[in-house]
């Protein structure tokens, strides 16, 4: 059972993805923290009032006050300093990895039994930070990265090819930053190569606008990043946790050896169910996605420059 989600976090993802939890699934309470004054208490009001469209009987709460999360059976963190026009994900490290620690002390005291999906940027250090503060089991602490980029993908090669995105098997895993690995080889049109459909170059475009698109997105947006799509790839890990499901989604684990990779967090599938990540599944790589998915050694070096 599912009964209590905490969202640590009230800004545009955070707040969207409380109200898709609200409107959709049924839970004994939401908890909405953030630790600027009133915000996640308008937040939680807000959505509480579309209670009669839903019939919902969730209780939702918002605070700034951190006990609130205790008991929760998931913690979502999305808190931290969002990216903003001709900044990286990586510019907000030093910040978030503040955040980040402060976060995880909160969860160990008052929610030592959740499951923590984590948002912040950079995604894949930020998880990382919260698998070794926390201590928890590495089933339990997944970052929200490469299930929103694989979205991302599906959409661009519905654009492109103009047949139903469930026509379509493809995903993207590595890091949560411009060098993921969008992986063309792989993507299946009902069993066919996605070359049948398309030539090198328009699988290419495929492959450069789908790692360029959260970059693309805060260009227009100036001052914030996206929400609506990361929102829903969090609810769609939420429900397949929820619902027990054991489905593939590709998420940043923890990796002890898989992929030639130690002691870091990567987007990789894995198989989602009631424990968090219940697999992490090993797919054959080509040689350039096994040279790509060694850059996260590199990133993971900023790490040991901050003394993390
Ligand atoms: C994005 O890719 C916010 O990192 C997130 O839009």
């Amino acid at each position: 059972m599912v009964n209590k989600v905490s969202i640590v976090g009230a800004g545009a993802v955070g707040s969207a993805l409380a109200f898709h939890l609200f409107s959709r699934l049924s839970f004994k309470e939401i908890a909405v923290v953030d630790v600027a004054e009133g915000l996640a208490k308008g937040v939680s009001l807000d959505i509480e009032d579309t209670r009669s469209f839903f019939d919902s009987s969730t209780q939702i709460i918002g605070t700034d006050d951190f006990c609130a999360i205790s008991n929760s059976d998931i913690v979502v963190v999305t808190a931290g300093v969002a990216r903003k026009d001709g900044m990286s994900r990586q510019d907000l490290l030093k910040i978030n990895a503040k955040v980040a620690k402060d976060v995880s002390m909160h969860i160990k005291e008052h929610a030592p039994s959740a499951i923590v999906i984590v948002v912040t940027n950079p995604l894949d250090l930020i998880t990382y930070i919260f698998a070794k503060e926390t201590g928890f089991e590495r089933n339990r602490v997944l970052g929200m990265g490469s299930s929103l980029d694989s979205a991302r993908l599906l959409n661009i090669l519905y654009e492109a090819c103009k047949v139903s995105t469930s026509c379509f098997e493809a995903f993207v895993f590595g890091l949560h930053n411009n060098d993921m690995i969008v992986s063309t080889d792989k993507i299946r049109v009902k069993g066919e190569a996605v070359s049948k459909f398309l030539n090198k170059e328009a699988i290419k475009k495929i492959q450069d606008k789908t790692a360029l698109r959260g970059g693309e997105i805060v260009s227009f947006l100036k001052n914030r990043s996206a929400s609506f799509a990361p929102s829903f790839s969090i609810f769609r890990l939420i429900e397949a946790i929820y619902e027990d499901k054991n489905e593939i989604i590709p998420v940043c684990a923890l990796l002890q050896g898989e992929y030639g990779l130690r002691n870091l967090c990567v987007g990789v599938p894995c198989v989602i169910n009631r424990k968090g990540i219940e697999k992490i599944i090993e797919i054959e790589l080509t040689e350039e996605e096994k040279q790509k998915i060694l850059i996260a050694k590199k990133e993971f070096l900023q790490l040991k420059d901050l003394g993390l």
